[in-house]
């Protein structure tokens, strides 16, 4: 763990992304560290893929302290950290990096159990022995997929744009439950139990094509983005009647508060950021 800087020069933190303009973690961090007395600074980093090795580098060599990462790089920081955590391990993506003193750069990911606890806590729901899909399989879904499936989940079936990318996800993950991989337009009924929107299609307003018999009264649709006003997931999931249609800002603001305790050793409370977000969606 970092010691906390109570005096002074504020410890520098932030997240690299491109696009990342749209992030609201500065305001999360900077809520967490107002309420832990943190003395920090969060900063958004737009970085390319081109230039995401050299250039998060040199935000390490310049002090920067720790570093969210989000799409398109989460595989790649898990490539230039010098050590994982045993989930990022497993996810074989980072969505947290944390500078140690010795020059290490530990990479760890907290989307897994932002999504679960989002999930359990926040909206109350049971995952044992249900059926979920999850559309998409970058560096977001390799988050998520293990905590999941740790919760004893009936099956999980992973659709995406490209299927051989699916495929290959659900081989890496075939010892933790029963997982498979295909194409959108493989998709039947009957209804899944959830539905987890993990592409980033919706940052381009789109909505991939889905057979309708795939979602039901009873199924609950979760957009892993987030964003001010409906989604093109959720506006699917309500023309199609969907017992709910919710989006990512309770896994943004629980994957945040698990990040900071891995920088500050401390863990903020949630539920003033949770409810301070539920004003802005
Ligand atoms: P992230 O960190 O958000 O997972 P990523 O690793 O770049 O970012 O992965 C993006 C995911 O969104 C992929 O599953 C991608 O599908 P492909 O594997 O076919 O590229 C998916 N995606 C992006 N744009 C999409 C679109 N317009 N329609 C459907 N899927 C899309």
């Amino acid at each position: 763990m970092n010691q906390p800087n109570e005096l002074g020069t504020p410890d520098q933190y932030g997240v690299v992304g491109h696009p990342v303009e749209h992030s609201w973690s500065p305001f999360i961090h900077g809520m967490f560290a107002k309420s832990t007395a943190q003395n920090l600074v969060y900063r958004l980093f737009d970085i390319t893929a081109e230039n995401f090795r050299r250039d998060t580098l040199k935000l390490f060599a310049s002090g920067v302290r720790g570093l969210n990462v989000t799409l398109p790089h989460k595989q790649a920081a898990a490539e230039l950290v010098n050590e994982l955590t045993p989930r990022a391990t497993r996810a074989q993506a980072v969505n947290t990096i944390a500078f140690f003193e010795d020059t290490t750069l530990l990479g760890d990911n907290t989307d897994g159990v932002g999504l679960t606890s989002d999930l359990e806590r926040n909206l109350q729901l049971d995952l044992a022995d249900k059926r979920l899909l999850i559309l998409g399989a970058g560096g977001a879904v390799r988050g998520v997929l293990g905590p999941l499936l740790e919760r004893e989940v009936r099956e999980v079936v992973i659709a995406n744009r490209t299927p051989v990318k699916a495929q290959k996800i659900a081989a890496e993950f075939a010892d933790m439950g029963k997982i498979s991989g295909c194409a959108f337009s493989e998709l039947r009924g009957p209804a899944y139990d959830l539905i987890i929107n993990g592409t980033s299609a919706s940052l381009q307003g789109e909505m991939p094509l889905l057979p309708a018999g795939i979602v039901g009264d009873t199924t609950v649709c979760y957009d892993m983005a987030y964003g001010r006003g409906q989604t093109p997931f959720t506006l699917w999931a309500k023309s199609l009647h969907a017992a709910r249609a919710t989006k990512g800002w309770g896994m943004l603001v629980e994957q945040a508060a698990e990040s900071f305790y891995l920088w500050r050793g401390i863990r903020p409370n949630t539920q003033p950021a949770l409810e301070a977000l539920s004003h802005h969606s």
